[in-house]
């Protein structure tokens, strides 16, 4: 890699000596992807890493080096959500101790990443760049975040640019202020490698197109096609939700960090099908492949006909607009079935900010009453540990049921589920 004479500098020490450890992991990290350079992060850092779990003290042995050194990020970062919130997903009390003790280091921790420049107690949250939540990058800023889904969101919806880096290199190179520059960051890493028609009879549900999406091109960069036909073109709050929904199923399902949607995306606007690499694969979703899909799910529950134990929605984290819409759906249906409470408990992942906005609310208490939760936890974090690892947890997010034993279903079907109690005699649909 080409450095500069101020980054030779730091690295020969002359900035201390933890402030060359770091740019020799950045500098060891850009060589293994033949970065050329190092560039300039213009937007502020968003961290995966939220939970204090005992696990991983040799993190925290680092973190408290750096902090000793007087290191902190350039900007203020977010972080995905934290693991636990007992006061809004009360899981009992066996669970909440041992909880306690995975989980040991949450407050030192918590400590370690204000000091570190953490923006405030709000900003646990995997969609940061939600309003609500302010780390909004714009187009064409570099930066380098972790978190898969947020990562796909800011390159393809907002058009920033950031790699997909790992815990740890995150905060080196948002310490630095100073990113490898390879990959996702370059414009020949932003040229799509797939074309993927979507032809089926109406909106595809957004988690399982991005399942599909993200087994079949793994790593690639997909430019998909048919989508604007039902969003329509541009990027209203409805599609930016759909988007945040598919890409971070494609992240979880596969490995994309970046895609680009015909007539929608900001890249896709701007170079149409420019953006295709010569020699680029095809791959054609219509309602039988999104069939095939679904159907390949195996179910991880210890006893498949289970009650369910809870719903959980919000993985990513849900918009205002997604979570007024989830309780209507929900109350509507109640009424419906002339109930007035879920049969199973429903939880609707929020950012915190949000969370506590909503929950100042009349129609707060109401919800609470039909047995629909506001919380801001990740539920990934909740359920993966060997207590609630097997709860026959039903979720409408295809990265919850790729890291954990949660089973999916589509939105009809959870909204039955929720209110219903009882599970569907077959699988039902594929759409949105
Ligand atoms: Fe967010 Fe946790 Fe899901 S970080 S995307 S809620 S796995």
């Amino acid at each position: 890699m080409q450095l500069t004479p101020e980054e030779q500098a730091i690295l020969q020490g002359t900035q201390g000596a933890v402030l060359e450890k770091v740019m020799r992991s950045v500098v060891a990290y850009g060589e293994t992807f033949d970065a050329d350079r190092l560039v300039a992060i213009s937007g502020s850092p968003h961290l995966v890493t939220s939970f204090g779990a005992n696990t991983i003290r040799p993190y925290f042995d680092m973190l408290d080096e750096l902090i000793e050194a007087g290191l902190h990020t350039v900007e203020p970062f977010t972080v995905d959500p934290r693991p636990t919130d007992f006061e809004h997903l009360n899981p009992g009390l066996v669970k909440r101790l041992s909880f306690g003790l995975i989980f040991g280091k949450q407050k030192t921790y918590e400590g370690q990443l204000l000091k570190l420049g953490l923006k405030d107690e709000q900003a646990f949250t995997c969609a940061s760049y939600l309003p609500e939540v302010g780390n909004t990058p714009r187009r064409g800023e570099i930066l380098a975040w972790s978190e898969s889904s947020a990562v796909v969101f800011a390159n393809a919806v907002l058009g920033a640019r950031t790699n997909r880096n790992s815990a740890g290199i995150d905060l080196m190179c948002d310490i630095l202020g100073k990113a490898p520059n390879f990959g996702l960051l370059t414009d020949a890493g932003r040229q799509a490698t797939w074309k993927i028609e979507v032809v089926s009879k109406r909106l595809p549900n957004p988690h399982l197109l991005g399942s599909a999406i993200g087994i079949k091109v793994m790593e690639g960069v997909p430019y998909i096609t048919g989508l604007e036909t039902y969003l329509g073109q541009g990027l209203s709050q409805s599609t930016q939700d759909y988007l945040k929904d598919m890409g971070a199923a494609a992240a979880s399902n596969g490995a994309v960090g970046l895609y680009h949607v015909e007539g929608i995306t900001p890249e896709a606007l701007d170079f149409k099908r420019d953006l295709l690499n010569p020699g680029y694969l095809t791959y054609r979703i219509d309602d039988d492949e999104l069939e095939r899909v679904l159907r390949s799910y195996p179910v991880l529950w210890k006893n498949p006909q289970a009650h369910p134990r809870s719903v959980f929605i919000g993985c990513p984290h849900l918009s205002r607009d997604q979570v007024k819409a989830w309780a209507a759906r929900l109350e509507a249906a109640l009424e419906v079935a002339g109930q007035s409470r879920t049969r199973v408990p429903v939880y609707l992942f929020t950012p915190p900010a949000l969370a506590a906005e909503l929950r100042k609310e009349a129609s707060y208490q109401a919800l609470l009453g039909h047995g629909i939760h506001l919380a801001s936890i990740c539920p990934l974090m909740h359920m993966n540990n060997p207590l609630c690892g097997r709860d026959p947890i039903v979720t409408n997010s295809n990265k919850l049921r790729t890291y954990t034993g949660a089973r999916f279903f589509v939105d009809e079907d959870v909204e039955n589920i929720a209110v219903t109690g009882r599970l569907p005699l077959d699988r039902g649909g594929i759409y949105a």
